[in-house]
């Protein structure tokens, strides 16, 4: 095979942008079995205020899909990353997934933290955009791992924080709070009546 041939063969590639979540992506953050997916990672990339990037590094069980274009997530409130969250309400999430890399443009609105099980920052992030980068010729064997020193201990509390980011707040609280155009919008941060009930 001729070397241009070869090269042209390398640079296959099958990425594509879309504007939602598809199925397999929902059920990843579905808040369902996280047992499984102990050691999956999602880098949540923000910009600090001097535009460098910033990167944390997130689990299952503080990432929820509420639809197929709203994330939830559940945020460290003291975090220089909830700061950027809330200085410029957009963020990115990168991760890989059965040999993808998925990069997943956000722009949020900060909603009333939780407080149970832990003090947390939450956002809902629209998703603007879905990245899918995959190419022939090398295939993704895995993304960023851990392990639990404590499983047990780890998933109640994962488990909990779900819970309550599920039932924290209707999808779609954009309605009424629409980033793009007020983009440092921050709601007032209140407890939410649901909190530990
Ligand atoms: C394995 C691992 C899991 C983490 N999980 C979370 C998490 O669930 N939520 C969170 O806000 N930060 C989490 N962090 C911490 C963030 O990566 C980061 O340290 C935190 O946002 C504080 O850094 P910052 O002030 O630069 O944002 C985790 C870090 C590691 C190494």
């Amino acid at each position: 095979m001729k070397l241009q041939t070869k090269l042209l063969l390398m640079k296959e590639t099958v990425s594509k942008e879309e504007f939602q979540l598809h199925g397999e992506l929902i059920e990843l953050f579905s808040g369902e079995n996280l047992e499984a997916a102990v050691g999956f990672t999602v880098q949540l990339l923000t910009l600090d205020d001097e535009g460098w990037p910033r990167i944390a590094l997130l689990s299952v069980g503080e990432v929820l899909a509420v639809d197929d274009t709203t994330v939830r997530l559940a945020l460290w409130p003291e975090s220089r990353t909830t700061g950027n969250l809330i200085r410029s309400a957009q963020g990115v999430l990168a991760f890989v997934h059965h040999e993808v890399a998925y990069t997943v443009r956000i722009r949020t609105v900060r909603l009333p933290d939780l407080n149970d099980p832990l003090a947390l920052a939450v956002f809902d992030g629209r998703v603007t955009e879905v990245r899918r980068d995959q190419v022939s010729y090398a295939v993704l064997q895995s993304g960023i791992t851990f392990n639990l020193p404590d499983p047990p201990q780890v998933l109640t509390r994962w488990n909990a924080t779900i819970k309550q980011l599920r039932r924290h707040a209707p999808a779609g609280s954009f309605a009424q709070t629409d980033p793009e155009r007020d983009p440092g919008l921050e709601r007032p941060v209140t407890s939410s009546p649901d909190n530990g009930q």
